[in-house]
C-alpha cells in the first residue's frame, strides 16, 4: 500500500486516542494540476494527477450521540454535533471534515456518531491540496461506515461546498475530482462543463517533480475568490457582446477576447485571457499527448506559467524563481505554478532519465541564488481515493 508508515502510525495512534481499533480506514491522495489553471469553474478542461502522497481517515461509531475528530499530526480534538454543525474558528482543519459530514448526512441523517482521527504526508499550503485529499478520504470512510452509495461527482460537489461554506474559498471541483478519479502513472483529463473524466498514460520517458520553495500560499483569503468574480464578470460581458450563448469563459475563444477585450476593464480582461488561454493550450497538449510530442506539451507548461504572470498575477516571486531555474535545467521540458496561487509549489515536466539530476539541480540552483532550501520531489502519478480496511 502506499504510504503505509503514515497508515501504521494513524492506527498506533487511533488505538491509543480512543483505546479500540478504527471499523473503517479510507485513504486520499493529494493532487498536481499539470494544465489548466483556474479553468475549472470557468467550465473549462484540466490535466492534473493524483499524487503518491495523500491523507488516511481511520472511523469508528460511538454511542456519544456526537462526532469527534482528531488531526493526527497535532493530536488535538474537536467535538462537534450529528446535525446543524457551524464552522469552528479554530482548529480550523476541522471545518473540512465538519462540512464534508454536514453534505454527507444530507444524503443519509445519522442518529449515530462516530470517533475519527486523520493523518497524511502532504505538505500543508504547498498548492497540493490536502484540504481536498481531507475532504475525500472523510467522504470515502464515511460512506462505507453508513452504507452510502455516490458517485465522483457527488462526493466531490460535497468536498467543494464544505469549502465553500465552512472554508470561505470560492473553488471548483477540481482538487476533489483528481482526489477521487487518479490512476497509477496517468494524467486525469476533466471536462468541468460535462464533468467527463478521462485517464491518460503519459508513458515511461516522463515523470514529474514538485518544487516548494515554502512562498506563502494564501487561498482563503480572498485572492482566489477575487480571480473567480473578475472571470465571472467578464463572462456575463461576453454573453452580452458575442452572438453565440456563453454561460462561462469556456465558451469564448482567444479571438473572441482578441476582437472585444476593450470594452472590459483592463484588469477584468487580463484575468479573463488566462482561463481562455489555458483552455486552448489543453485542448492543444491533449492532441500533441496523442501524438507523442512531449517537448511540444512541455511548452505548453511554460506558456501557462507566462499567462499566469502576465494575465492572471497568481504567482509569486519565489515560484516565479524556481519556474526560471527548471525551466533552463537539462531535461526539463516544461515547468509552471500548480493549483489556485499566490504561492504553493511549481511541477516539472522531466524526462525520467535526467530526473534525479534535475532534482538535484533545480534545489541546488534555488539554494544557491537565495540561501534557502527548495524541497523538491519526484511525482508519481497514483490511483484516487479507496478505503483500505474495513473490519469484517
Ligand atoms: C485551487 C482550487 C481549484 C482550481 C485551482 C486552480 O486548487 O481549489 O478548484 O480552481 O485552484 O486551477
Amino acid at each position: 500500500m502506499v504510504n503505509q508508515d503514515v497508515y501504521d502510525e494513524l492506527l498506533e495512534k487511533f488505538g491509543a486516542h480512543y483505546g479500540v481499533a478504527p471499523t473503517v480506514v479510507s485513504y486520499a491522495p493529494g493532487r498536481i494540476e499539470v494544465l489548466g489553471n483556474h479553468t475549472d469553474y470557468n467550465e473549462g478542461y484540466v490535466f492534473s494527477a493524483a499524487i503518491d502522497y495523500g491523507t488516511f481517515f481511520a472511523v469508528r461509531p460511538n454511542d456519544l450521540g456526537k462526532n469527534r475528530i482528531v488531526a493526527g499530526d497535532l493530536m488535538h480534538e474537536v467535538t462537534f454535533p450529528l446535525t446543524g454543525a457551524t464552522p469552528v474558528k479554530e482548529d480550523t482543519w476541522a471545518n473540512y471534515v465538519i462540512g464534508t459530514v454536514a453534505g454527507l448526512a444530507a444524503l443519509k441523517p445519522q442518529t449515530r456518531g462516530f470517533d475519527a482521527m486523520f493523518l497524511g504526508n502532504i505538505p500543508l499550503g504547498s498548492g497540493l491540496s490536502s484540504s481536498a485529499a481531507l475532504e475525500m478520504c472523510t467522504a470515502k470512510a464515511l460512506c462505507a461506515l453508513w452504507e452510502i452509495e455516490a458517485d465522483a461527482v457527488t462526493l466531490a460537489k460535497i468536498g467543494q461546498r464544505a469549502e465553500h461554506d465552512y472554508a470561505g474559498c470560492s473553488c471548483g471541483l477540481l482538487d476533489q475530482i483528481s482526489s477521487l478519479c487518479g490512476a497509477q502513472g496517468k494524467l486525469v483529463k476533466t471536462d468541468f462543463r460535462t464533468l467527463k473524466v478521462e485517464t491518460v498514460d503519459l508513458g515511461p520517458t516522463v515523470c514529474f517533480l514538485m518544487c516548494n520553495p515554502h512562498a506563502k500560499h494564501a487561498l482563503v483569503d480572498g485572492q482566489y475568490n477575487s480571480r473567480r468574480q473578475a472571470c465571472e464578470e467578464a463572462a456575463a460581458y461576453f454573453a452580452k457582446v458575442l452572438p453565440h450563448p456563453v454561460t462561462a469563459l469556456r465558451d469564448v475563444s482567444w479571438a473572441e477576447w482578441e476582437a472585444h477585450k476593450a470594452g472590459l476593464d483592463p484588469t477584468v480582461a487580463a484575468r479573463a485571457a488566462h482561463p481562455i488561454g489555458e483552455d486552448e493550450r489543453v485542448l492543444e497538449g491533449a492532441t500533441l499527448l496523442e501524438k507523442g510530442d512531449l517537448e511540444g506539451f512541455g511548452r505548453l507548461l511554460n506558456a501557462s506559467h507566462k499567462s499566469s504572470q502576465v494575465y492572471f498575477e497568481n504567482s509569486h516571486p519565489e515560484i516565479d524563481r524556481v519556474v526560471a531555474i527548471a525551466q533552463a535545467t537539462p531535461g526539463v521540458l516544461g515547468a509552471r505554478i500548480s493549483g489556485g496561487g499566490f504561492g504553493g509549489s511549481a511541477v516539472v515536466l522531466v524526462r525520467a532519465d535526467q530526473a534525479e539530476a534535475a532534482r538535484a539541480a533545480i534545489a541546488e540552483g534555488y539554494k544557491a541564488q537565495t540561501g534557502k532550501p527548495c524541497d523538491v520531489a519526484q511525482i508519481t502519478p497514483s490511483q484516487g481515493a479507496t478505503v483500505v480496511f474495513r473490519a469484517e
